[in-house]
């Protein structure tokens, strides 16, 4: 596995992949790697090429009171386990080659970046956007992959990629979890095993709000008062939103229909978990 942090080097090296006709394949992630970031590189190996991996943790979708400075970084093992599973490049730019000293650019996506993560997080999409733009500039992927677990930010980045006319297929992998039903995520390193067992009980809420909808109940308030019941039994939850909505525009629905997105953010301990699953309410 080749590893590139400077942009000269990334433009030759994917120019190179063009000109043998390989088709180039980027999983961006902010490292701490597990098996939902595994699921989508396997995934990248099997359909490309060239597939590269970057690691960027990209300061300007953290909020000022948000955890960047204490964000897990696991460099070794990271790079262990891309090597081993047949990586060709790990991009690894630095904090300047991606944000120049002068840097003044950012992309807004609109509408839906109102809702849910969005809400409570200002600026996250934005800094998100921008940064998967920059990437998409940089390696020229053919085609992106990215987890449903954080279903929002696969929203956001399918508006970029058609709103801006982009050449990138993306494709979205559904959520990896363990077998406790916990969604892995890199900030589950922060949950003690107590805090563990709380999160455990995001999966089992939306879970049971689903069951609930596919035995007929259509009231988008009794399936919140009934997740939230679940989440506030736990030790330490405190739940920063839950929602039924619609999968696409992210609009609340009160009266439930057709495929629905149950959404839910959570902060147990230090860590703000995110979590979803898809219904049919027809
Ligand atoms: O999902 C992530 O890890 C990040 O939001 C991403 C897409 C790598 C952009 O920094």
């Amino acid at each position: 596995m080749e590893e590139i942090s400077t942009l000269p080097e990334m433009k030759e090296k994917v120019g190179e992949a063009r000109r043998k006709g390989h088709i180039i394949g980027l999983v961006p992630t902010m490292g701490c790697l597990h098996a939902g970031h595994m699921s989508l590189v396997d995934r990248a190996r099997k359909e490309c090429g060239l597939t590269v991996v970057s690691i960027f943790i990209n300061p300007s979708q953290f909020g000022p009171n948000e955890d960047l400075a204490s964000y897990p970084v696991r460099l070794d093992e990271d790079r262990a386990r891309l090597r081993s599973s047949g990586v060709d490049v790990l991009f690894l730019p630095t904090r300047e080659t991606i944000y120049p000293h002068g840097y003044r650019t950012y992309v807004e996506v609109e509408e839906i970046t109102r809702h849910l993560c969005g809400k409570s997080r200002p600026g996250f999409f934005r800094g998100v956007a921008t940064v998967v733009l920059k990437l998409f500039n940089i390696v020229k992927p053919d085609r992106a992959y990215f987890g449903e677990k954080d279903w929002q930010q696969l929203a956001v980045v399918e508006s970029l990629v058609r709103d801006l006319n982009l050449d990138v297929t993306l494709v979205r992998l559904p959520i990896v979890r363990d077998p406790d039903g916990v969604a892995v995520s890199s900030r589950n390193l922060y949950l003690s095993p107590a805090e563990r067992v709380s999160a455990a009980a995001l999966s089992g809420a939306l879970q049971s709000a689903r069951k609930k909808i596919l035995e007929g109940e259509r009231s988008g308030e009794k399936i919140r008062q009934h997740m939230r019941e679940l989440i506030q039994k736990q030790n330490g939850a405190e739940i920063d939103y839950i929602s039924l909505c619609d999968p696409e525009t992210f609009q609340d629905r009160e009266e439930l229909r057709g495929r629905t997105l149950i959404a839910l953010a959570v902060k147990v301990g230090q860590a703000r978990l995110i979590d979803n699953c898809l219904v049919d309410a027809s």
